[in-house]
């Protein structure tokens, strides 16, 4: 029997984009792709431990395979990504289902570790933080009739937010070098891709680590120059390095699209110190209105995160009042969760449940009313949709997004996808937009 492999993704879009490129590495070297776990010979767990609740679903998953190698014990199970990277050889002890545990730094070498584990059927952990290489040149084909695609342009993250697991588990910030960056989307735009998001988790830091040193415009321009793509897009910029030129790319690089995810936390500045985020409210409020300055359509959408320790009412209010004052097109809200080994974790405040619930949920209900009076203002205008699939409402709809990163759901035949067309938009909701195709 051929070797085929699942893999299931917890976490983040890295953790998306490192599952595809495992998947790649693997039908390289002769696996296929199982459509389920039961078709599967060796299946992979890609996980996420940013919060708690990540955790647990990861684990309630690791706990459920059991079954399936009690039933049939040739199968081959390991554990990949963060929690991988944190926990190691514990995991092996916990789950005693798992053949392999490898960590952020050692996903190229899955298809050599599963062979060796086939070999001698013995188990291996495989979690050193040294410098692998993440992603062999030339190593990867896009499919057909992608019409959008992540690309990875930097590794890890060193600016230890006090709740943050990441640096921990993903390792001290590292760029890829711009000509295999480059490269990649070239390849991707002539298979046909479209758009592509770059991903880092700062990627405004791009080229730091470099010789010669890059900058990040520099990469958008670079690929900016690239035929047969549309549009760019990148997450996430931290705001304390939103830099004057990060700006003026909004302006002038044209195939990048007017939108920016730029996670502000809280609106509280003692919050703020006391997270580590190296930037004032009024300092991130200067950034928003030169962004809007510069380009005054540009969505702008956040990440904030409630009841970190020590948060006062006073404080949840000062992030009510950034949020009213910003008007961001959506928001992300997260409850403050307590990572092992972080800083924030060691601090005694903590904030009880309860009100961490009731913040949540009034942060919610003030976001809601922002969010649909943005999309309402839309109604009326006629938008570039880049459409990408079919809608999930009906099958004769079609979904696509809008350069501002709104989702539009239009009446339209299936050959739309791949193409960006105008659709007159007519009604707004909450998280998407609807309109007729012109
Ligand atoms: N690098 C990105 C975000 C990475 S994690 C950035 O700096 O913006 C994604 C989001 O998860 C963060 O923006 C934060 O809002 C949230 N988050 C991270 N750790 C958390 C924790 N311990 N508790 C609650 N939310 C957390
Ligand atoms: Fe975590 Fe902060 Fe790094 Fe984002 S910038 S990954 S929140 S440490
Ligand atoms: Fe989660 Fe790791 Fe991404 S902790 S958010 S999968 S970097």
């Amino acid at each position: 029997m051929k070797n085929s492999v699942f893999i299931k993704t917890f976490g983040c879009q890295m953790n998306d984009y490192d599952s595809y490129r495992m998947l790649k590495l693997l039908e390289s070297s002769g696996y296929t792709a199982a459509a389920s776990y039961d078709e599967a010979s060796v299946i992979l767990i890609n996980t996420c431990s940013v919060r708690e609740k990540a955790e647990v679903k990861a684990y309630s998953e690791l706990g459920r395979l059991k079954f399936l190698k009690r039933n049939n014990p040739a199968l081959i199970i390991g554990v990949a990504g963060c929690i991988a990277q944190q926990e190691g050889k514990k995991l092996l002890g916990k789950y005693p289902q798992l053949d392999l545990v490898v960590g952020t730094y050692a996903l190229t070498k899955v298809p050599a570790l599963l062979s060796q584990i086939r070999g001698r059927r013995q188990k291996i952990v495989c979690t050193d933080m040294n410098g692998a290489e993440m992603y062999p040149a030339g190593s990867y084909v896009p499919e057909k009739h992608q019409i959008t695609s992540f690309v990875s342009i930097m590794q890890g993250c060193e600016n230890y937010c006090s709740y943050c697991i990441v640096p921990f588990v993903r390792g001290p910030e590292r760029s890829r070098e711009m000509t295999e960056i480059v490269d990649e989307v070239c390849r991707l735009a002539e298979s046909g891709v479209k758009e592509v998001t770059l991903l880092g988790q700062n990627v405004n830091s791009y080229g730091r680590t470099l010789t010669p040193q890059r900058t990040f415009p520099e990469l958008l321009a670079a690929i900016n120059a690239i035929p047969g793509l549309e549009r760019i897009r990148f997450t996430t910029s931290h705001p304390k390095d939103l830099s004057p030129e990060l700006i003026e790319a909004f302006r002038d690089i044209d195939k990048l699209c007017e939108h920016i995810h730029l996670p502000l936390q809280s609106g509280s500045d003692r919050v703020l110190r006391r997270m580590n985020r190296k930037y004032t409210a009024a300092e991130y409020l200067k950034k928003i209105a030169a962004l809007r300055k510069m380009v005054p359509d540009i969505s702008i959408t956040s990440d904030m995160i409630v009841g970190f320790p020590g948060e006062t009412e006073e404080n949840f209010q000062a992030t009510l009042d950034a949020v009213a004052e910003v008007g961001f097109d959506d928001l992300f809200f997260f409850r403050y969760s307590d990572r092992p080994g972080t800083k924030a974790s060691g601090f005694t405040d903590k904030v009880p449940y309860e009100i961490m619930i009731q913040r949540l949920t009034t942060l919610k209900d003030k976001q809601t009313e922002i969010s649909i009076a943005k999309n309402k203002r839309l109604v009326g205008m006629t938008l570039p949709v880049l459409f990408e699939e079919k809608s999930q409402r009906s099958p004769e709809h079609m979904a696509g997004r809008t350069r501002t990163n709104k989702v539009v759901n239009s009446m339209a035949p299936e050959r739309i996808i791949g193409t960006t067309a105008l659709v007159k938009i007519e009604r707004a909701h909450i998280h998407s937009l609807s309109g007729k195709l012109l």
